[in-house]
């Protein structure tokens, strides 16, 4: 096996999870800096990848506290694995916020109405509540919940990938500069 194939591969399953909801990389851990430098995570959604760009994006609501977070700290982690083919993925990179343009407009409207839906919660996520029923949505019509439809695109400079197999552990690091690729293998 070679560097390039581990990047082919792991590209590949990147992709792959944009179009396929079952596949093993379609959610993704996202961590974050809060405040006082402490780690924040939780798992999204991957919704695009560009391996040319070196950038993927995941959706989020405006109001919710990865994003002050990344307002404040555009610097976040991604983690991925892949219990079938036993391999994990690392990457590291600068997160922006896009909300309201064009591209933004166009990952809205190629979501389901379920998921649309979600963005018409009164509150804010995160928000205290007195009982565990959450639900409560505005009435206004969905194209409402846009103004709280977040696009986070994550520009991703480092990819590490830790493949398990039954002859042993294989670590790869791949640094990204424009279209140059600085690879090397690593003790795992
Ligand atoms: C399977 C799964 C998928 C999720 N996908 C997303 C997502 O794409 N975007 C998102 O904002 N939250 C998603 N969530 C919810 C987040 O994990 C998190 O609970 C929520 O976004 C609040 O995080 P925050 O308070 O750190 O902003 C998902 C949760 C699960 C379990």
């Amino acid at each position: 096996m070679t560097l390039d194939e581990i990047l082919n591969d792991a590209f590949g399953l990147l992709a792959a999870a944009i179009k396929d909801r079952a596949a093993p990389f379609r959610t993704v851990a996202l961590a974050t800096v809060a405040a006082e430098g402490a780690p924040d995570v939780r798992t999204v959604v991957l919704r695009s990848f560009d391996a040319g760009a070196r950038r993927l994006s995941v959706h989020t609501d405006a109001r919710s506290t990865k994003v002050a977070q990344i307002q404040a700290h555009p610097a976040v982690a991604l983690l991925a694995w892949d219990p079938m083919r036993r391999l994990q993925l690392r990457l590291r990179g600068q997160a922006s916020l896009r909300a309201g343009d064009a591209m933004t407009r166009d990952a809205w409207e190629g979501l389901p109405g379920a998921t649309r839906h979600l963005y018409r919660l009164r509150q804010a996520p995160g928000t205290t509540l007195t009982d565990p029923s959450p639900n409560q949505y505005d009435e206004a019509p969905e194209a409402f919940g846009f103004a709280r439809f977040l696009v986070v695109e994550i520009a991703f400079d480092r990819l590490e990938a830790l493949h398990l197999t039954h002859l042993g552990q294989i670590r790869a690091r791949f640094d990204f500069a424009g279209a140059a690729v600085d690879a090397a293998w690593l003790v795992p």
